[in-house]
């Protein structure tokens, strides 16, 4: 069936889509070469069908969800794809959907930063729902990213995202509030995080940062459009790009992100982790996102010894080691670390709230490790470190954590 792709308002192009399949069959036509999802290239005026099938495909849940194969049983559905033509493929951090050919279809009336939206798929997701009927799938939880469970919801007029941890520990949700508080005592621009508790299980909630003008485009995705040579780092690649685009401040941007993640140890940074903000309309490049998604931290899914020996801590985006990683930045000066002082207390009274998920020998393990890293930045922005950045020690994949499916 032929649906046209769109940005707001804007005809980007003419695609053909399986709907057995859900893939882009064909471009018939482009439109609006320039409102082409960022990180889709064109040659002689002709789109890439395949990278564009890729960024289509991208906007399913993926199979690494938790949960999801009992979800897609319960839908009827035989893969994510399907749910994406059933929502006009809208999400809640863009602005993109796809309109049937000859349909009237205005994208004021069907975006979900405007109107309502359904229940019913984030309650299928969440395994709040499990009994086959008929579904309303009107939802932009048929378009959310990410492993762990999660479901948007409207909160007093607010989008908001709630998400779960995974067992045996449930730290995702915890570390999220922690790492904002981080992030608020240093000033470093990000998403706020808090907790609540449905049916014993606790979540992590934030407000949409993106709205129905300004969309996020993943680090991914800006690293799509130029190749890197193998004499780059996977650093500097992404900062000349940005640089290229006009985003002011992206080295001290970056040089927050991998403080905070060296302060909490993240796992997680992959490149659809962070990106920057654009305005949908003028394509206008704003700033780097917000951090969000710093769940995958503090050995969320190691036990205490493990957290205190700072034991198989993973690292990206950039390095495959936070030791190498966090030579990367380019200044200290920015942190207040006065402005740390008492932090423990934060982390404390946090997990506090975890209950029994999270025993006071774990508490104090993940204490004393955010300590320890806190005093080695202390070290290392007192003395003159090397901020080379050489290709040594790159991350080679990027691929997101994959969590127990059990859950
Ligand atoms: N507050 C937000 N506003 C808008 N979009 C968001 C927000 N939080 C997350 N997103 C989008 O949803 C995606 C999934 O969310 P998030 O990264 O928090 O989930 P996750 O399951 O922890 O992901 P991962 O697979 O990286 O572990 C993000 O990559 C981003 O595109
Ligand atoms: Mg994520």
């Amino acid at each position: 069936m032929d649906y046209i792709l769109m940005h707001k308002n804007i005809p980007v192009a003419l695609l053909n889509l399986d709907e057995d399949t859900g893939f882009i069959q064909k471009i018939n036509e482009l439109y609006a070469e320039k409102h082409l999802p960022y990180g889709v290239k064109v040659k002689n005026g002709i789109a890439d069908r395949a990278s564009l099938n890729d960024w289509w495909v991208d906007r399913s849940i993926p199979a690494s969800r938790s949960g999801i194969v009992k979800a897609l049983e319960v839908l009827n559905l035989t893969s994510t794809r399907m749910l994406l033509l059933r929502c006009f493929g809208l999400s809640l951090s863009d602005q993109y959907w796809i309109k049937p050919k000859n349909s009237d279809l205005e994208w004021s009336k069907i975006n979900f930063f405007e109107n309502g939206f359904s229940e019913d798929v984030g309650d299928v997701l969440l395994g709040k729902l499990d009994k086959k009927g008929h579904f309303d799938f009107s939802s932009p939880d048929n378009t959310s990213d990410g492993c762990l469970k999660k479901r948007w919801k409207i909160v007093g007029g607010k989008r908001c995202l709630f998400k779960s941890g995974s067992n045996p520990f449930m730290q995702q949700p915890f570390n999220e509030v922690i790492a904002s508080k981080i992030a608020a005592r240093l000033n470093i621009p990000h998403v706020d995080y808090s907790i609540v508790w449905d049916d014993g299980v606790p979540y992590s909630v934030c407000e949409d940062f993106i709205d129905v003008n300004a969309e996020l485009v993943s680090a991914w995705r800006i690293m799509q459009m130029t190749n890197k040579d193998n004499n780059t780092s996977v650093y500097r690649h992404y900062i000349n790009c940005c640089k290229a685009l006009g985003v002011a401040d992206i080295v001290n941007a970056v040089d927050q992100m991998l403080v905070l993640d060296y302060i909490i140890a993240n796992e997680d940074r992959h490149q659809n982790n962070f990106g920057l903000i654009r305005n949908a309309e003028t394509l206008e490049w704003i700033s780097a996102a917000p951090i969000f998604d710093s769940g995958s931290s503090l050995g969320y899914d190691k036990i205490a010894s493990q957290i205190i020996a700072d034991s198989g801590v993973e690292c990206k985006p950039f390095k495959k080691k936070h030791g190498d990683q966090i030579k990367l930045v380019s200044s200290f000066k920015w942190i207040n670390f006065n402005a740390l002082d008492g932090v423990e207390e934060d982390i404390v009274s946090v997990l506090d709230r975890a209950g029994e998920y999270i025993d006071e020998t774990r508490k104090n393990a993940i204490v004393k490790s955010v300590l320890r890293r806190i005093d080695n930045l202390k070290r290392m922005s007192s003395t003159d470190v090397d901020h080379s950045d050489t290709t040594d020690g790159d991350v080679e994949t990027d691929a997101p954590e994959t969590y127990n499916k059990k859950h």
